[in-house]
């Protein structure tokens, strides 16, 4: 059996080709996909952020129906309505034993799709340790809530979690992308008592109100270490979360963060080959900020319990759907969020 596939043919080139419908191994699942988002880590993949590939099936946000398992998956059946995970780690790995499936099989290992294998822009993707990396959608929840699960929510709330907010403490979130959206939501959820965010786009900026930023401070238009320090009384926050990816964000949370807070890295940094702590602003080494990193955490249980939230309409995270999309426009698609065209945060794919 063939199917399409979306591709990065190679470096800035991407389209569709054919290709055979994976085959599960044992513990594996393939799925059928239903819908799809696409996340700005595509666009970096394909203009050469993890190297040359040939062929590669982009996409690692996708719901769809089980079509497909080994003899060994015991959870699974076909015709499950499930959600996988943007990262899939191998569970048995000493890194997931240790604590830190996002790393197992090496730094950043825990992330197949769309790098080490075929992602999930095709009608039809392979996952493997299925019982693992995949969880049922309950029936109260739509699949365009539930394709939310796989990366935006799962990086967007781990930003919230590492940060180590305090319950009425002070945070400040720096860029409102989606995954700065999803990291000022979760900052509600875990009880921040202040939610400062930093945005410029005003499109952003509404959003980042609707999922629960007290003040929105705008970089373009303001000092904004000076802002959050005078919001602040001057002693900073209790945690920063840097949701962007750039040098300057990042000195930005270390400035902002109070002696023994915890700056909290969800961005992606693509550039340079150092990126610098501001030494004053630090302590001098000595202020026990502490810095924190994190690739989007996948399992199981994870996403069962992203779903709970949904089922229990704690979050929304549906308006950050910006374009749909059919798989057929694929071509279009990207290239409105590669070049972030027409106000776009989120496109959704349907197959
Ligand atoms: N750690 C992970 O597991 C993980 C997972 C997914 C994405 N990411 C990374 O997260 C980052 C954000 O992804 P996204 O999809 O939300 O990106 P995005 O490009 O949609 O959003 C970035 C936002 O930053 C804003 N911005 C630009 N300059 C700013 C500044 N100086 N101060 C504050 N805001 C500024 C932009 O206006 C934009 O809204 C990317 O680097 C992405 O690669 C990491
Ligand atoms: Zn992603």
């Amino acid at each position: 059996m063939r199917m399409k596939a979306f591709v990065m043919r190679s470096i800035g080139s991407v389209g569709f080709v054919d290709k055979p419908v994976p085959q599960p191994g044992p513990n594996d699942a393939i799925v059928r996909t239903t819908k799809a988002l696409i996340c700005t880590s595509d666009s970096h993949t394909v203009h050469g952020a993890i190297g040359p590939r040939e062929n590669l099936t982009l996409g690692h946000e996708a719901v769809g129906i089980v079509h497909a398992v080994g003899d060994q998956v015991r959870l699974f059946k076909p015709g499950d309505r499930v959600v996988v995970g943007a990262i899939t780690p191998d569970w048995g790995d000493l890194a997931s034993q240790a604590g830190h499936p996002s790393q197992s099989g090496g730094p950043l290992g825990g992330w197949k799709f769309s790098n080490t294998k075929d992602g999930v822009f095709a009608e039809y993707f392979h996952v493997n340790e299925a019982d693992a990396n995949m969880a049922r959608i309950p029936d109260s929840v739509a699949d365009e809530a539930a394709v939310y699960c796989a990366d935006m929510m799962s990086t967007g709330f781990m930003g919230a979690e590492n940060a180590d907010i305090p319950v009425g403490g002070t945070v400040a979130i720096f860029a409102q992308g989606p995954v700065g959206l999803m990291a000022t939501a979760g900052a509600r959820l875990r009880g921040a008592g202040l939610i400062i965010a930093v945005e410029s786009v005003p499109a952003r900026q509404d959003l980042s109100r609707f999922y629960g930023a007290d003040v929105v401070v705008d970089p373009s238009r303001e000092n904004v270490v000076e802002r959050i320090m005078a919001l602040t009384g001057g002693a900073g926050v209790d945690s920063s979360i840097e949701a962007l990816g750039a040098e300057a964000t990042f000195q930005q949370c270390v400035e902002v963060t109070k002696p023994g807070g915890t700056i909290s890295n969800i961005g992606y940094h693509g550039h340079g080959d150092v990126i610098g702590i501001p030494r004053l602003a630090w302590g001098v080494g000595m202020a026990e900020k502490t810095i924190r990193t994190g690739l989007c955490p996948g399992g199981r249980l994870r996403l069962e319990r992203l779903l709970r939230l949904l089922e229990m309409k704690r979050v929304d995270p549906t308006r950050l759907t910006t374009h749909p999309f059919r798989f057929d426009q694929m071509e279009r698609a990207f290239e409105v969020m590669d070049k972030k065209l027409e106000g776009v945060i989120k496109p959704l794919i349907a197959f």
